[in-house]
């Protein structure tokens, strides 16, 4: 599933992402928040039953993670890849483990469940 999220998915509860049921274990879907005077492209995954979302930038330099547009995951699904020099994050914690930001944690998206339905609130930068 890709999304791209657009003003009318904007409210004061955050942005609009997906239905929780619509995203199965090992799947991800692209979407953006407002941040200031600017948009930041993001993305939730689903392991191991949990919804997690990050900022959709590697920590060594800024690249968009997904190798294909919305595939983010290993073959495995155990891990998160980024395609331009092959670092391995960890999809529950957004850590590195592997390659050159190894220690350096993927920007978290903070998110809530509302009647079944997934908003992304502002990045963590910190
Ligand atoms: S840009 Fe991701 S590992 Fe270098």
């Amino acid at each position: 599933m890709a999304s791209v999220t657009t003003r009318e998915d904007q409210s004061p509860e955050g942005t609009r992402v997906c239905r929780a049921d619509e995203l199965a274990d090992g799947k991800s879907c692209k979407f953006r928040v407002p941040d200031g005077d600017r948009y930041v492209d993001c993305f939730v995954v689903r392991y191991q039953g949990t919804l997690h979302a990050y900022v959709n930038e590697c920590r060594h330099v800024s690249m968009s993670l997904d190798w294909v547009e919305n595939q983010f995951f290993t073959e495995e699904a155990d891990y998160l890849l980024c395609p331009t020099h092959g670092a391995w994050y960890t999809p529950d914690t957004g850590e590195c483990v592997a390659g050159p930001p190894c220690g350096k944690l993927l920007h978290r998206v903070p998110l809530v469940e509302r009647d079944g339905t997934i908003f992304a609130l502002a990045p963590e930068w910190s």
